[in-house]
């Protein structure tokens, strides 16, 4: 029997991760659940614990308000103890959690499994990208969401240990739909009708911390909704909430009559609005795999993606943040046939990792 220790610390992670976690935990191994507290508002935390009904962590740390190069050298610090007990730590994706994760546990000298490995936005200016290459060459199992994935390791002389297994995103939405339905009431709180609106999330440090570029940004959400003729549902990340805030943009943000901001949403919300909507608008890259696997066109207000499986089967498309190109973009996806078939798997990830590390840990 071995030990394994998930480490996660932010919402995508929470909720990508909810189901692996529940695939681990079925197994004969201890397995020890870490959350970092890099995420900590009720909106971006416990309640995704409460929607996918995951069980708490066995050990919970704080982070509030450390700047980001503090969050990794502080959750190394906080979770080496635990992690120095583990047969295999696991982590997820591309957040400061995951990096510090996997540094640690190679200092430690402990495998490191990183699901979700090998997407590359190949933009070295963003975190995430420097994040996920770290983590993908200190692991030694590496669960790729897809064969471009698996090439992008290859690519970077990482070839052993490499599964490609599907995103577990895929495993939460099949958990959560049929739930969301029943339980999400959130079209009629907002008054919203099918394909009566469009849904956008932004939250990118390389988009919202900048004053130009947000000012621009909000400018192309205002154009976005004359060219589709619909409000534009808006769940605000608090990074971007402070940021409008501090670069004196909320009074134009609130001025805007098509732009209905509302708080982060729970999962099961989020899965209602995003399978209801007419386009989603957005930086995120939960969202794009979400809006995909649902049939709901996308635009993504970026200028790389490290998900090209949805570009090229025509599910979403690139438009930065210049508001005659998302213009263009919109008008583009509204006009889409939704007939594509979702690149990320079936909704088996979770087992198919836990059927791994089962056999790796013996
Ligand atoms: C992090 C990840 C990003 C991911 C995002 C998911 C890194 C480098 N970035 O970005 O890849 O897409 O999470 O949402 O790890 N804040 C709150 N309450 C919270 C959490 C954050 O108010 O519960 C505010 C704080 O002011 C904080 C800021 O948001 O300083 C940014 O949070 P942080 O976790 O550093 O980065 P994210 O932008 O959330
Ligand atoms: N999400 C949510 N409520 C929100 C915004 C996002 O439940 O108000 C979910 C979304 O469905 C997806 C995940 O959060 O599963 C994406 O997280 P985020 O956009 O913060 O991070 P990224 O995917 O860009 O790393």
């Amino acid at each position: 029997m071995g030990r394994i220790v998930t480490i996660i610390g932010t919402r995508p992670e929470i909720i990508k991760m909810a189901p692996v976690v529940k695939a681990l935990d079925g197994l004969s191994h201890d397995h020890v659940l870490v959350h970092s507290g890099q995420h900590y508002d009720l909106v971006m935390d416990r309640i995704f614990f409460r929607d996918m009904e995951l069980r708490e962590p066995d050990y919970q740390f704080a982070l509030k308000n450390q700047p980001a190069p503090l969050q990794v050298a502080t959750t190394m610090r906080h979770v080496a103890q635990v992690a120095g007990t583990a047969d295999l730590v696991m982590v997820h994706g591309d957040t400061n959690t995951t990096v510090a994760g996997a540094m640690l546990a190679n200092k430690l000298g402990k495998r490191v499994g990183h699901v979700e490995a090998g997407i590359r936005s190949f933009d070295k200016t963003m975190s995430e990208e420097v994040n996920r290459i770290v983590a993908d060459q200190l692991a030694s199992l590496l669960f790729a969401p897809t064969r471009i994935a698996r090439e992008n390791l290859r690519k970077e002389n990482v070839q052993d240990g490499v599964h490609v297994v599907g995103n577990s995103v895929i495993d939460a939405l099949k958990a959560n739909s049929a739930i969301a339905e029943r339980r999400s009431n959130i079209l009629d709180r907002l008054g919203l009708s099918r394909g009566g609106y469009l849904l956008l999330t932004f939250h990118r440090a390389e988009n919202v911390d900048d004053t130009k570029r947000l000012a621009q940004a909000l400018k192309a959400f205002e154009t976005a909704a004359k060219v589709a003729g619909l409000p534009v549902v808006f769940p605000i990340h608090p990074r971007t909430a402070k940021n409008l805030r501090a670069f004196g943009l909320e009074k134009r943000a609130h001025a805007m009559k098509a732009l209905r901001r509302i708080p982060p949403t729970g999962y099961l919300d989020m899965i209602r609005l995003e399978k209801n909507a007419a386009l989603i608008l957005t930086d995120s890259g939960g969202l794009q795999e979400e809006g995909c696997y649902f049939r709901v066109p996308c635009v993504t207000l970026r200028e790389n993606t490290e998900r090209p499986e949805t570009l090229s089967i025509r599910a979403n498309v690139l438009a930065g943040t210049d508001p005659t190109r998302v213009a263009a973009a919109v008008r583009r996806q509204l006009g889409v046939r939704r007939t594509w078939r979702n690149p990320y798997g079936n909704g088996r990830t979770s087992r198919r990792i836990a059927a791994i590390v089962d056999k790796i840990l013996g």
